[in-house]
């Protein structure tokens, strides 16, 4: 693969899940080229470029450098879209991480400048690129569980307010940043990857207890109040175009994790894991089987381990291929307008229609399932 050119790509928002970016990116993909990463926090960036060898850079070096064609935005949900729109300003394509914005206004405005400057722009999570969802892909299309009739999601993890010793409030309490945005995102790839593309939402979400408290004695703001301004409930009842429903819980009120994502046919039933995760163990149970026991099945395709990047990767093949990158920037938005659609169903009572349309991304072709030489399922 060494015909090919790299891309070169320049990473903003060097904090906790830049790590294991970076460490993909220039690891284990050859199609990409790291320059540099940025942070506001200069302690940020510099510990990340020491760790891989890479340069310590301001958001505008990133921003102007000419030879970086990708910036890869992991910055926290508050600074998505400014970071992408100053990026496809800059005539860079993006892949940023969930969500794209924090409003429909501001997601679809990305999306119109993308298209006007002939940019790409690619969301996050690439998980359901990874062996897991890639394989239970192929069993549906092979007709294992036969028609999708059903799907059901549920993650439930518990977030309380302790906040950082720094004094910012963590994400999972900001606009963009609640369950349902946040860990909602892997479901709803994981759906769409799967089923496709959803018509019409509804259901209920709200935020519980709206004023907080933080509870930590060592965080500065220890026992003061503060709006929790983003859902951390939400039940939502799922009409996919073609047909299946499905729901999707996602709170942080309780305690514990407890992810779920089963999928219904009329011939069987498939029975996976966490899709923020990309190799979990995945089980399929066939009508007719007398004793009706899940049944493990073999991976199909690889990167079964966290691959985070790969959606860059894939972007990177595309465009040195010419072809559409798989975490697109439709499927990102169609993802951000369903929890939203959920939001406003349940303020008018009404089912809410989507706007938005996007198609199941290609599935990568199976059988490149060990070591570098997966990536050649890249490569096309
Ligand atoms: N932490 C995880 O386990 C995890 C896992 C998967 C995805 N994500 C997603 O990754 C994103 C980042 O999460 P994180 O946990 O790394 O957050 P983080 O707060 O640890 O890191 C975000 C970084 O972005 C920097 N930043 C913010 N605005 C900036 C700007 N305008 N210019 C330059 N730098 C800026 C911050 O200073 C911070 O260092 C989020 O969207 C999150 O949903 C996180």
């Amino acid at each position: 693969m060494a015909s090919v050119k790299p891309v070169k790509v320049g990473l903003i928002g060097a904090g906790a899940i830049s790590g294991i970016y970076l460490q993909n990116m220039t690891q284990i993909f050859s199609i990409l080229d790291v320059v540099g990463c940025s942070d506001l926090i200069d302690e940020r960036s510099r510990n990340r470029a020491q760790e891989f060898g890479i340069r310590q850079m301001t958001n505008d070096e990133i921003l102007s450098d000419p030879e970086i064609e990708i910036v890869v935005n992991t910055t926290y949900p508050l600074s998505h879209y400014e970071v992408s729109k100053a990026a496809l300003l800059a005539g860079k394509h993006v892949h940023c991480e969930k969500m794209m914005a924090t409003t429909m206004g501001e997601a679809r405005e990305l999306m119109a400048l993308a298209k006007e400057k002939g940019l790409r722009i690619g969301m996050a999570p690439d998980t359901f690129l990874g062996a897991a969802l890639q394989t239970a892909r192929k069993y549906i299309d092979a007709g294992m569980i036969g028609t999708p009739i059903n799907a059901c999601a549920l993650v439930m993890r518990g977030y309380k307010p302790m906040g950082e010793q720094d004094g910012r409030l963590s994400m999972v309490m900001t606009a963009g940043g609640g369950i349902p945005y946040d860990m909602g995102g892997y479901y709803l790839h994981a759906m769409i990857h799967l089923l496709g593309g959803i018509r019409r939402v509804s259901g209920f979400a709200k935020t519980r207890n709206p004023v907080e408290v933080f509870a930590n004695p060592r965080h500065p703001r220890y026992k003061e109040g503060f709006d929790f301004s983003t859902p951390n409930m939400m039940t939502a009842a799922l009409e996919f175009e073609q047909g299946c429903y499905g729901t999707l819980t996602a709170m942080s009120e309780s305690f514990g994790e407890t992810p779920r994502l089963e999928i219904y046919g009329t011939e069987g039933t498939l029975v996976l894991s966490d899709p923020n995760n990309y190799g979990d163990p995945i089980y399929l149970i066939r009508n007719g089987y007398q004793q009706m026991k899940p049944c493990e099945v073999p991976f199909t395709h690889g990167y079964p381990v966290n691959s985070r990047g790969i959606g860059v990767a894939d972007m990177a093949w595309g465009i040195r291929n010419d072809r559409p990158h798989r975490c697109s920037g439709e499927m990102g938005f169609h993802a951000f307008e369903v929890v939203n659609g959920v939001q406003e169903s349940c303020k008018t009572g009404r089912v809410y229609e989507m706007t938005s349309h996007v198609d199941r991304p290609a599935p990568l072709p199976a059988g490149h399932v060990a070591g570098t030489a997966a990536e050649a399922c890249l490569d096309n």
